[in-house]
């Protein structure tokens, strides 16, 4: 199976900062991996528009509970679907955390996805308290559990204190997590996230329960992010 690399933005950049990467991006994207930018709302178009007739895949950061309605600045599913989105991250610590974002409504936002066509990207993960508790594991089952929609979706686990802070987990904490999610859900994707860079993707990508990556910081340099997109199709087995 083809490696999942997903280039998140979160709140970054310029318009012209995020065309231009994605261009540098779509030019050089390796194939034998799926390739997936996630940038803010108002750069999907943009980016559509460098993607559209290649091989990468456009994906959002967040979208609604509701299929429609009185929601200001909101935005919905059907809305991403119809900007050109094929995917659709849910359920980020950053939302949980900012937003009070609950599994039960990560749950509703991924029944939207899925029912306008979009695979949402779920992602779960403990914070360093959890784990020096030993809680890591049911932390993230607990959270799957609630969060999960029923049907084809991907799961991102991202150990809340590898974020955005340099540290990744181990090769033996991510096998070991991973293995432990797949137990349950053996037909899910499971990527990993949390200080994946240029220098550690390799290691990480050679763990047979990864099933690829999701890419903050690194991924707003395309140099970088295309490293760990060849990182990805070098294991690609056909
Ligand atoms: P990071 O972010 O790669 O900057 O740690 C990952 C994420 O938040 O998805």
């Amino acid at each position: 199976m083809q490696k999942i690399i997903i280039a998140n933005w979160k709140m970054n950049g310029t318009l012209a900062e995020a065309r231009e990467r994605a261009k540098s991006i779509v030019d050089a994207a390796p194939e034998g991996v799926e390739i997936v930018i996630c940038p803010p709302f108002v750069h999907l178009a943009t980016v559509l528009e460098v993607v559209a007739g290649s091989s990468v895949k456009l994906g959002a950061q967040n979208c609604h509970f509701a299929e429609g309605g009185a929601y200001t600045g909101s935005v919905s599913a059907k809305m991403l679907a119809e900007a050109g989105c094929k995917y659709v991250i849910l359920g980020h610590s950053e939302r949980r955390r900012s937003y009070a974002e609950s599994d039960s409504i990560v749950r509703d936002k991924g029944r939207c996805a899925l029912a306008v066509g979009l695979t949402p990207i779920v992602c779960v993960g403990e914070t360093l308290t959890e784990r020096e508790a030993g809680e890591a594991v049911s932390v993230v089952e607990r959270q799957l559990a609630g969060s999960l929609p029923e049907g084809k979706a991907i799961i991102a686990y991202e150990p809340i204190w590898a974020i955005g802070t340099g540290k990744t987990a181990t090769v033996e904490d991510v096998s070991a997590m991973h293995a432990a999610i797949k137990k349950r859900h053996n037909r899910t994707p499971v990527v990993y996230g949390g200080s994946v860079k240029a220098n550690n993707a390799k290691e990480l990508i050679a763990i047979p329960e990864v099933d690829g990556f999701l890419v903050g910081g690194a991924s707003l340099v395309a140099a970088e992010f295309l490293q760990i997109c060849e990182a990805g199709s070098a294991v690609f087995s056909g």
